[in-house]
């Protein structure tokens, strides 16, 4: 099968360095071998990580509350030209990160590839202790990584292309496509967004959450997964910049791949917020955070028990 891979090293929209590294740790680790050897999928795109260093701008003040709004709106916008590229020719596309802000650039451009190629509406899996669905407005911290969900349905909005104004009604889904797993930390703000939207907690067990999930996107829709590695408890991703208690275990969390993976539908997978450089114990837990990593996405990709 083909896969075309883009690595993102960028790290704009939070405020801690480190998650940038995340995509060279990855492949390092050997992440890509085992995708072409193991899985046997030729590989598309490049080898190389892009810090897109050159789309930083000089000046990038606040803009409607959120930081490096330049920044984070040009990369998403190239990065979404790459997915699209990618997703255009047929192929499955899977995004290294780099933080969630990225996922505005790559469900943009898995959206809007797939409505052309295929007349269709992706759906989302949103996997994340976060909903990340904050506006500018109802952020508390500015982050951009807190935002993705509400500029790639359409709540956000804003008419500036340097501001995100690129993003036009092609590159977006409904909420009503959007269901999320894993949520344990949503600001007052998120709530007030999301009330009478449906989510699946894990209170059912991972096996009754991925039969609802996937029931209410309906087979035979192209499926776009959206993993932030903080969805698992930090017991086994201690290295990311916003640790939640009370996550997925890895098990939990390689099902949820890997169903999601024989629904046949998945299209594009995104895998954000691995932080080598944070956690309690560094050598450790960045091993671990990144070995986790690399777990899911082969799940996703079609790595089974048996
Ligand atoms: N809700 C918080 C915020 O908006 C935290 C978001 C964390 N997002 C993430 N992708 N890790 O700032
Ligand atoms: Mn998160
Ligand atoms: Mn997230
Ligand atoms: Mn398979």
């Amino acid at each position: 099968d083909n896969l075309g891979v883009v690595a993102v090293g960028f790290s704009g929209g939070q405020a801690k360095q480190g998650v940038d590294a995340a995509p060279s740790a990855l492949i390092e680790s050997g992440l890509l071998r085992q995708l072409r050897e193991e899985l046997n999928y030729k590989l598309h795109g490049d080898d190389t990580v892009h810090s897109y260093a050159d789309l930083a701008p000089a000046d990038d003040a606040p803009y409607r509350n959120m930081k490096n709004p330049k920044h984070v709106s040009a990369v998403t916008q190239r990065l979404c030209e790459q997915v699209y590229a990618q997703a255009r020719e047929g192929r499955m596309v899977l995004t290294l990160g780099g933080d969630h802000s990225i996922a505005i650039g790559t469900v943009a451009g898995t959206a809007k590839a797939i409505r052309e190629r295929l007349g269709r509406e992706i759906a989302v899996i949103w996997v994340d202790a976060h909903a990340d669905i904050n506006t500018p407005e109802s952020s508390d911290s500015g982050n951009i990584h807190g935002m993705p969900v509400s500029f790639v349905t359409g709540l956000t909005k804003e008419d500036n292309p340097d501001y995100f104004g690129w993003l036009k009604e092609d590159h977006m889904l409904s909420l009503k496509k959007l269901v999320y797993i894993g949520l344990r930390d949503v600001d007052p703000g998120e709530k007030k967004i999301l009330r009478g939207e449906r989510h699946q907690g894990v209170q059912h067990g991972i096996g009754r959450v991925m039969e609802m999930a996937l029931a209410h996107i309906g087979s035979d829709t192209p499926i776009h997964l959206s993993f932030d590695v903080d969805a698992l408890d930090p017991m086994w991703a201690p290295s990311t910049g916003t640790p939640v208690r009370g996550g997925l275990t890895l098990r939990e969390g390689d099902y949820i791949c890997e169903c999601v993976h024989q629904t046949g539908s998945l299209v594009a997978v995104d895998l954000v917020e691995v932080n080598p450089s944070l956690a309690p114990e560094i050598d450790t837990g960045a091993h671990e955070t990144v070995r986790a990593g690399c777990s899911l996405v082969r799940c996703a990709l079609g790595e089974s028990l048996l």
